[in-house]
């Protein structure tokens, strides 16, 4: 490593000529929003996945709310959701009326611990919302056995685990829906998006039509532009062409994508494991498939405390660091004023937020990239 600043930012959208024609097209026609751009990415997506339905929406967070509303919880249900997730995952489940109940996270994956997770039902629990944090599976053959055992309903965040997998199968496909978003640092982006995914082709179709107004166009009646029914309360959660055009252009790019995250993960992860007091998260089985979404150095020992000051040493030197996430959820003011907040209770989500660095392995760098983070870290601490 040279002296000269670095130039590491954390994310940048991968985006060329084909998504700027592709949205371009759409501007020169006349189909603004559900129409075969759309349907072009939900085919492409599920086919990606390699078996499922999928039906396109505005973001993540409406993802889960719809999940939500279609499960029908509401006051007087708990639902179990990590302590350590974006604020997106537990305000979808409080719109309801539901309770959050927060499980702590292990320090292998920053996932839930099923411990915890056990511990935590009673008989008002509903349902689990997992989130499989930055993209590292959850282990959902064990997630679903607890359910099944519970009778409890299971919604997966997905929002980073695009290509993320367990025993093959990808995530999303085990509960009764899954949640992807397609903001911009994420694997593949639309500005704004989301998609939302089952396994069961009748779940899709019946949120989709929620997500639209909940319209009826099947009756018996003359096919009349702008005639139609409504079968019940909707939402207008759709996406656009213009997104959706750009969303289908980048799932064409998103095995090179993978296999520059998995690259630059790995180089990443032994450059860091080499520097004493850093750990660095990740799903510890070949069975369990990360989505490579960066790369978690949890410190340690002595530079536990340190973080904040390594982090902006680092992004002086030029190197792009985020936070995955800022507070365990009830620590978050809203979430402590309404439900209180005992962080011995949640040690390994204090952890995660107040001692973790998260470092880039996205497409937009390379393994010698990796090489000068881990020197520079290494320099620092
Ligand atoms: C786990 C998780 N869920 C949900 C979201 C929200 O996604 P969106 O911005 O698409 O609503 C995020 C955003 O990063 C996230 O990390």
């Amino acid at each position: 490593m040279t002296d000269t600043k670095l130039d590491i930012p954390f994310g940048r959208p991968w985006i060329e000529d084909l998504e700027r024609d592709a949205v371009m097209e759409v501007l020169s026609g006349h189909i603004l929003t559900h129409g075969p751009n759309c349907h072009a990415f939900e085919e492409g997506f599920a086919k990606m996945m390699g078996s499922g339905h999928a039906v396109s929406t505005s973001s993540c967070m409406a993802s889960l709310h719809l999940s939500w509303i279609d499960a029908g919880i509401g006051p007087g249900d708990e639902v179990l959701l990590p302590a350590m997730t974006h604020v997106a995952t537990a305000h979808a489940v409080a719109l309801t009326g539901a309770t959050p109940v927060f499980v702590d996270a292990e320090l292998t994956t920053g996932n839930m611990d099923m411990d915890d997770m056990a511990a935590k039902i009673t008989d008002k629990t509903k349902a689990i919302g997992i989130v499989h944090y930055v993209g590292i599976p959850m282990d959902m053959v064990k997630v679903m056995a607890l359910a099944d055992k519970h009778d409890l309903l299971v919604v997966e965040d997905c929002a980073l685990a695009v290509e993320a997998r367990v025993d093959g199968t990808h995530v999303g496909l085990f509960g009764h829906t899954g949640c992807y978003s397609f903001y911009p640092v994420k694997h593949i982006t639309c500005g704004e998006g989301g998609m939302l995914v089952s396994k069961d082709a009748e779940t899709v179709k019946r949120i989709g039509e929620f997500r639209a107004f909940n319209y009826d166009r099947s009756g018996d009646g003359p096919k009349v532009p702008g005639l139609y029914d409504v079968k019940g309360l909707g939402m207008n959660y759709r996406m656009s062409e213009m997104q959706a055009a750009l969303g289908r252009v980048q799932l064409t790019r998103l095995p090179e994508i993978m296999r520059i995250r998995e690259a630059n993960f790995r180089a990443l992860q032994k450059g860091l494991t080499a520097i004493p007091n850093i750990h660095v998260l990740d799903s510890g089985e070949a069975r369990l498939k990360s989505s490579f979404y960066c790369t978690i150095a949890l410190l340690q020992g002595d530079l536990a405390e340190r973080r904040n000051e390594i982090a902006l040493a680092l992004n002086a030197a030029g190197v792009g660091t985020s936070i995955y996430y800022p507070h365990p959820i009830g620590r978050l003011r809203y979430y402590r004023d309404r439900f209180g907040y005992d962080a011995d209770r949640f040690k390994g989500a204090t952890a995660l937020a107040d001692n973790a660095i998260a470092l880039p392995c996205g497409p937009h760098l390379n393994e010698s990239d990796m090489a000068d983070i881990a020197a520079c870290m290494a320099r620092i601490v």
